[in-house]
C-alpha cells in the first residue's frame, strides 16, 4: 500500500504542512503553528488525533446545526448514497431535489422556484445573474437597469461577482481590477459610525444614503443586494429594528429588486427560520446555504419569486433562460441530507430552542463588559461578537506583543478545549444551533477566560 493511504499512521501535521493550502491563512504563519488534526466529530465537540476534545465554538464556519454525527442526518445520507449518488439536473429530475425545493418554497413566503448550487458564493452568483437577466429579459433593448447597490461591510463570498458586491478591501484588493462596479452605501454599524450623531439618526442617515443612490440612479438600478438581518463576516453587525423593512420599502418604491443573502443568517442563526420574514421585508430573490445540510455537505439554494421566474420564460430562440448550472447542481445526497435536516428542525422545535439559548447568550454576554479591552458586544439569536479594543478607546486591538490578536485568541481558546475563529479583533461565538444549555454555558465560560487571559497580557 502506498504511504499516502496510510492516513492513520503517518505524521499528519507534517503532511498537512507539506501538502495543504488553508483558506484565508498566511501559510508562513501556519507552518509555525500547531493546529490540531481533527479526526472525529461527536456532538458539539471536535476530537483530534490525540484524543483532545474541542468545543466547536464557530459551528465549523457557521454551518453546523445539531452538532457532529447526528444519527438521523447521517442515516439519511447513507440511505441516499446506497440508492443514487449523483444524477444531473441538466435534462433529468431526482426525488430529493424535488422534495427539498417544495419544502423550501413552502417555508420561504413569496418565493416560487429553487435553483441549486454548491455553496453560498455560487448561490449569490446565481442571485446576481437572475437579477441582472430579469431586467434584460423584461425590458429587452430598452433595458438600462444594470447597476447594483450593496452595503459597506457586506460579504457574499469569494467568487468574482460575490467579491464585487461584498467588497472588503482588506480581503480583495489584489483582485479589484477584475471586479465590476457596485455602488456601496453605508451600513448601520453603530459602534463604528464615524459620525457625531445618535444611533437613530445614523440609521436614518444609512437609509437616506440608500434612497439618495436610488433616486440619483432612478431607472438604472437592477437590484439592492445585502445580507438579511446582520452582516457577519463584515464584523457581526446586527441591523437595528426596522432598518431592513425600510430598505425593502425603498426597493418597492423605486421599482428595484431586493436580493437578500441568508446564507449565514437564515435557517435559525438569528433566531428565525427565514430572517426576511422576521424583518418584515420582502425580497425578490434570496439565497440560503451553510445550515441547509446541517453543515454536513455542500449545498446552497437561490430562491426566486414567480415574478422573477416568469421573466425567464419564452421561446427558446429568445435566449431568455438562465445560463447557469454546476456539475453537482441538485446533488441527491446533499438534497436528501437537507430534507432530513429541515424535518428535524420541525420535529425538535429547533427555533423555539434557539430562542431560549439566545436569551441565555444575551444575559451572559454582559459579563464580557467588565474587561477594559471589550469595546462592544453584539448579539442576535445564536450569533455573538465581542469586539476587542485598546483599553479606554475604540482603536481595534490588532496585536498582542507582536502576535496577531486572532492567533492569540485561537491559541488561548485551543488551550482551553475550545475552537474559535475570530474576525481579526472581533471574537465570534457562533455555536451549533442545537447546542445544549450546559455546553453553551461552558462555551461562554471558556470565552470569558480567553478574554481575561488576553486582558492580562495587554496590561
Ligand atoms: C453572508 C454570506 N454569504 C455568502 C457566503 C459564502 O458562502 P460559502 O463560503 O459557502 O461560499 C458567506 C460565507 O461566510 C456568507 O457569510
Amino acid at each position: 500500500m502506498h504511504e499516502y493511504y496510510a492516513y492513520k499512521n503517518g505524521n499528519l501535521k507534517t503532511r498537512d504542512k507539506t501538502y495543504v493550502w488553508h483558506p484565508y491563512t498566511q501559510m508562513s504563519d501556519w507552518l509555525r503553528m500547531d493546529a490540531p488534526v481533527i479526526v472525529k466529530g461527536e456532538g458539539f465537540y471536535l476530537i483530534d488525533d490525540k484524543g483532545n476534545r474541542y468545543l466547536d465554538g464557530v459551528a465549523s464556519m457557521w454551518c453546523n446545526v445539531w452538532g457532529h454525527s447526528r444519527r438521523e442526518i447521517v442515516d439519511a445520507i447513507i440511505e441516499q448514497v446506497r440508492v443514487l449518488q449523483h444524477s444531473t439536473l441538466f435534462g433529468l429530475c431526482n426525488e430529493p431535489s424535488i422534495v427539498l425545493a417544495e419544502l423550501l418554497v413552502k417555508m420561504a413566503k413569496g418565493m416560487g422556484k429553487v435553483f441549486y448550487s454548491d455553496d453560498g458564493s455560487t448561490a449569490m452568483e446565481v442571485a446576481i445573474k437572475m437579477a441582472i437577466q430579469y431586467w434584460h429579459n423584461k425590458l429587452g433593448s430598452s433595458n438600462k437597469r444594470r447597476e447594483i447597490i450593496a452595503l459597506e461591510h457586506g460579504y457574499h463570498g469569494d467568487t468574482v461577482g460575490a467579491m464585487s458586491i461584498g467588497y472588503i478591501e482588506h480581503f480583495f484588493k489584489p483582485y479589484q481590477h477584475l471586479l465590476f462596479k457596485v455602488r456601496h452605501v453605508p451600513s448601520p454599524y453603530l459602534y463604528r459610525k464615524g459620525r457625531e450623531m445618535g444611533d437613530a439618526d445614523y440609521v436614518q442617515y444609512c437609509i437616506d444614503s440608500l434612497e439618495h443612490e436610488l433616486k440619483a440612479n432612478e431607472g438604472r438600478v437592477a437590484a439592492v443586494v445585502m445580507e438579511s438581518g446582520a452582516q457577519i463576516a463584515g464584523g457581526a453587525i446586527v441591523y437595528p429594528d426596522g432598518y431592513q423593512r425600510e430598505v425593502s420599502r425603498l426597493c418597492k418604491r423605486y421599482d428595484t429588486l431586493l436580493v437578500l443573502d441568508e446564507v449565514a443568517t437564515g435557517l435559525g442563526r438569528l433566531g428565525s427560520m427565514v430572517e426576511y420574514i422576521a424583518q418584515d421585508s420582502m425580497p425578490d430573490i434570496v439565497a440560503f446555504g451553510k445550515m441547509l445540510t446541517a453543515g454536513y455537505l455542500p449545498l446552497a439554494a437561490t430562491l426566486a419569486s414567480d415574478e422573477i421566474f416568469n421573466a425567464f420564460l419564452g421561446r427558446y430562440e429568445e435566449g431568455k433562460h438562465l445560463f447557469h448550472g454546476h456539475t453537482f447542481t441538485g446533488n441527491p445526497i446533499a438534497c436528501a441530507c437537507a430534507v432530513a435536516n429541515l424535518r428535524l428542525y420541525e420535529q425538535e422545535g429547533l427555533i423555539s430552542k434557539v430562542k431560549s439559548s439566545s436569551a441565555l447568550i444575551a444575559r451572559r454576554l454582559e459579563e464580557f463588559r467588565c474587561y477594559p479591552i471589550v469595546g462592544d458586544v453584539r448579539h442576535k439569536g445564536m450569533l455573538a461578537a465581542i469586539e476587542l479594543v485598546k483599553a479606554n478607546g475604540k482603536d481595534p486591538l490588532l496585536t498582542l506583543s507582536c502576535r496577531r490578536i486572532n492567533y492569540a485568541i485561537m491559541e488561548e481558546a485551543l488551550k482551553r478545549g475550545l475552537f474559535l475563529r475570530p474576525l481579526g479583533h472581533i471574537m465570534l461565538l457562533v455555536p451549533p444551533l442545537a447546542i445544549g444549555r450546559e455546553e453553551l454555558d461552558m462555551l461562554i465560560d471558556k470565552a470569558l477566560e480567553v478574554v481575561g487571559a488576553i486582558a492580562r497580557l495587554v496590561e
